[in-house]
């Protein structure tokens, strides 16, 4: 791959896609820490005297515009963020975006409209994403691809743009999610613990399996240690878990013994009578969960364990809350541990997906994790160790 400050940019237009696929509520950006990752590669190329244009996606508009999914309001934030005005084009494509784009001088920022609005950017074949992806490239003399978020996307601004871009390289954020996701892949310091937690065992089969060969520890909670926890013989009562996972989480678990991984499994949980309560009704151990709990978060005995596990780690990645932490009677045990983590003095510590990214904010203890990944699937399947169609294009079309 080719990183954007081994390329000139002085006097070029500079196409960069970004993932600026952020939360909106009634309209207003609830979270901006995606835009807010960009920031360095946009300040970046501003500083270097190159004319600015920027595409992306918001939400998931079927190939054809949706006002409510136009990224008016990111071009908006992102104006006041980089404290000058960045105008929105209508559309991505077509001729009033290159006469916008031509009219273009140094130091200057056009926002293009959601790229989603086409049909032919989430093609699934060549044939359906058409020229598509040329046509964005025309728009430019260099471009940048800083969107780690939708790298595991074989979208046409990610994997056909580079393709005819005449000059093609990755930004800052997207070396920066490369060097520190690669780091836990390849080349981790040990003792290694992993953080698995979310809802489903089916929808992070893949990164466990993956992992399994290379932590030292895996950690497990969330409403996914339930099946685990079924697989070994507890009972749950009427929690979440996954019935037809069970024989895969004893494959993991005897995996994980055959490996020398040590698994870690709630030991005590906090439960309710219902999903919509909001107030526990007890804290038990996991062999006498009530036949009418609902397990919603991990028990203090459960997070003493844990984090007595991760205190000699130097490799920590974190995937997926410990419990129903959006309500805040089971957010104890998500934030303990997130405390725990940010304790850790030695250890490179790296967080992926949404909602723990969200705990850690939660926390207000963003800043002292090593890194936070801006992907969700796109963290998930760098993990389960799959090659992204975005790192395969930029590797391929580098120039
Ligand atoms: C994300 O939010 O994970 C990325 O922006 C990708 O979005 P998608 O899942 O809609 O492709």
């Amino acid at each position: 791959m080719k990183f954007i400050d081994e390329v000139s940019l002085n006097g070029k237009t500079v196409l960069i896609r970004v993932d600026f696929n952020v939360p909106l509520d009634k309209g207003v950006i609830a979270d901006d820490n995606r835009i807010r990752a960009a920031l360095p590669t946009l300040r970046y190329i501003l500083d270097q005297g190159a004319a600015l244009v920027i595409c992306a996606h918001l939400g998931k508009p079927k190939g054809v515009p949706v006002p409510e999914l136009s990224l008016a309001p990111v071009a908006r934030h992102l104006g006041e963020l980089l404290g000058m005005d960045v105008p929105l084009a209508p559309d991505c494509v077509g001729q009033e975006v290159e006469r916008l784009v031509g009219a273009l001088r140094p130091g200057q920022v056009l926002m293009l409209e959601n790229l989603r609005f086409h049909a032919e950017e989430l093609g699934k074949t060549p044939e359906a994403r058409g020229d598509f992806g040329k046509r964005l490239a025309s728009l430019c003399n260099v471009f940048v691809n800083d969107a780690f978020g939708v790298a595991h996307r074989p979208n046409a601004s990610v994997v056909d743009l580079p393709a005819h871009a005449p000059i093609c390289c990755a930004g800052f954020l997207m070396k920066k999610e490369w060097e520190y996701l690669q780091m836990a892949i390849a080349s981790p310091e040990r003792p290694y613990v992993a953080i698995s937690g979310g809802a489903k065992v089916s929808s992070k089969l893949a990164i466990l399996k993956n992992l399994l060969g290379k932590v030292d520890h895996l950690i497990i909670g969330g409403a996914m240690a339930n099946t685990f926890l079924l697989a070994l013989g507890h009972a749950v009562g009427n929690s979440l878990a996954e019935r037809d996972m069970l024989d895969e989480a004893r494959v993991i678990l005897d995996e994980a013994k055959a490996g020398g991984v040590v698994v870690h499994l709630p030991t005590d949980v906090v439960y309710a009578h219902s999903v919509e309560d909001e107030r526990p009704a007890g804290t038990c151990p996991v062999d006498s969960v009530p036949e009418d709990a609902v397990i919603l978060d991990v028990g203090p005995q459960t997070v003493k364990e844990y984090c007595s596990s991760l205190r000699s780690a130097r490799t920590v990645v974190w995937n997926g809350p410990m419990g129903l932490f959006e309500r805040e009677a089971f957010a104890e045990g998500s934030l303990s541990l997130c405390r725990c983590i940010a304790e850790l003095e030695d250890a490179r510590t790296i967080v992926g997906g949404g909602d723990t990214d969200a705990v850690v904010h939660l926390a207000g203890l963003a800043d002292r994790f090593s890194f936070i990944s801006t992907g969700g699937g796109a963290f998930l399947e760098f993990m389960e160790g799959k090659e992204l169609p975005g790192f395969k294009a930029l590797k391929e079309y580098s120039k």
